[in-house]
């Protein structure tokens, strides 16, 4: 719904310095926030996943209403985001995951991987958020965070619902994180949830 303040990301991402494992960001779009993530992946010596369509958003489920349409954020392939990686020198850090939620989570390079330390969730839609955090928690190291874009209190559908159903079906809480500047200038709250250590 809103942007993302890179801000916000970049001070949870200093929250799990000490924590082992990886980077992860469900949602990339364009890549406008995973490109910033690569260089922290460096800085940590680990590995930063990209997980998304590559052609935008699957049909609307029940609890989506009609703000974002199948197709919308479609950027026709991951060959632009490659291409932007590889000029920033950052290929080595970076795991680009093509495809839907749930079935591109099967894909057998994000399988192997051991625990994430970060994720940032941000998929708009209901169904691929909830699968995406049931998928991500058992997989999240002690300490780890995973923050979810666009939570919205008074939203009763998309990733809000999502983020509610997920915390209350396994008993976790979950904070809200908001930028400095706030919803007024378009920049959506994260809802954040922390792997107890
Ligand atoms: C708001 S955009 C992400 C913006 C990005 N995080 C940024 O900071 O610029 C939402 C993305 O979620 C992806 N997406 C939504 N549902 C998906 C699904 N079921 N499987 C894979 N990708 C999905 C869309 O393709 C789109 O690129």
């Amino acid at each position: 719904m809103g942007t993302v303040s890179f801000a916000v990301v970049e001070r949870l991402i200093g929250q799990v310095a000490g924590i082992p494992g990886d980077l992860i960001e469900l949602g990339v779009f364009r890549g406008d926030t995973f490109l910033k993530m690569l260089p922290l992946a460096q800085q940590r010596g680990c590995l930063c996943f990209g997980v998304d369509s590559f052609s935008g958003m699957a049909a609307p489920g029940p609890r989506d209403g009609t703000h974002y349409p199948e197709g919308k954020f479609s950027v026709g392939g991951p060959g632009a985001l490659q291409e932007q990686i590889e000029a920033a020198g950052c290929s080595d850090a970076a795991r680009v995951c093509a495809g839907r939620i749930p079935a591109v989570l099967e894909q057998e390079e994000l399988q192997a991987r051991c625990g994430f330390a970060f994720a940032h969730v941000d998929l708009d839609h209901y169904q691929p958020t909830l699968d995406s955090l049931r998928w991500l928690w058992g997989r999240t190291s002690p300490g780890a965070v995973v923050a979810v874009h666009d939570y919205f209190e008074t939203e009763r559908g998309l990733a809000s619902a999502a983020v509610r159903d997920f915390a209350k079906g396994i008993g976790v809480k979950f904070e809200v994180e908001a930028s400095a500047i706030g919803a007024s200038m378009g920049i959506s709250s994260h809802a954040v949830f922390r792997r107890e250590v």
